[in-house]
């Protein structure tokens, strides 16, 4: 099981320092939430953050594009250093040209569905990622509450893994606390993000180590 830590809940002005303690802290990847003000209603960082982040952490940047027309960035977002990106499906309509762009760029690719999106919108790219990304929120702002029903979602997509041999690994983000880490792995789920949970605790390694321990 991997743990991802948000740096959306990070103090931006100890950007690199923020990274850091949670690396040491013997997380797996970084988490980047990009927003555009558009496709969601708050604004983030774009590709010069994650070029500024790539030198200090050898972690993977696993880089959430909340942006509309997510097509016209990932090369820039490639080029910055990304190793996996991730695109909304419904940011696009032309999910399936995002996928091969950011397969093509070299990097791992990966999509994403709102809380109220069917699996059935991404049946015919499922075999083409390394990742989807279920969200367990409204995507938009660190902090809200875990949305039940997505578990099904992440069910469902555990059995089409394991019905048709595909590759792909199961991200949730959104309201993850050790409880309901352990609802979503239970239910299938490989990754899991976490902001607020970890970057809001006065000592962020003992929530780590307290997210560990229901997830190994
Ligand atoms: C929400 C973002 C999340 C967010 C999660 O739009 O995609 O990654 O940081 O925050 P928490 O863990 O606080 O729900
Ligand atoms: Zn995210």
């Amino acid at each position: 099981m991997k743990i991802a830590p948000s740096i959306l809940s990070a103090d931006f002005a100890r950007l690199g320092e923020e990274v850091k303690m949670v690396e040491n802290a013997g997380v797996d990847y970084i988490h980047v939430d990009v927003m555009d003000g558009n496709f969601v209603p708050n604004i983030t960082f774009g590709p010069s953050v994650v070029a500024s982040l790539r030198p200090i952490t050898k972690l993977p940047l696993d880089v959430h594009l909340m942006i509309a027309d997510p097509e016209k960035y990932i090369e820039d977002f490639a080029k910055a250093g990304s190793d996996i990106i991730m695109a909304h499906v419904e940011a696009t309509p032309h999910i399936h040209r995002a996928v091969q762009m950011i397969n093509q760029a070299g990097v791992k690719s990966g999509v994403v569905l709102n809380p109220g999106t069917p699996v059935e919108s991404v049946n015919y790219v499922l075999s083409e990622i390394d990742q989807i990304l279920v969200m367990t929120v409204n995507p938009g702002f660190g902090g809200q509450s875990f949305i039940e029903e997505t578990v099904k979602k992440i069910e469902e997509l555990d059995r089409l893994r394991k019905e048709n041999g595909y590759r792909y690994e199961i991200e949730v983000d959104g309201g993850i606390v050790p409880e309901t880490a352990e609802k979503c792995r239970k239910a299938g789920a490989d990754v899991f993000v976490a902001g607020s949970y970890i970057y809001g605790a006065e000592k962020p390694e003992e929530r780590i180590q307290a997210l560990r321990s229901v997830l190994d």
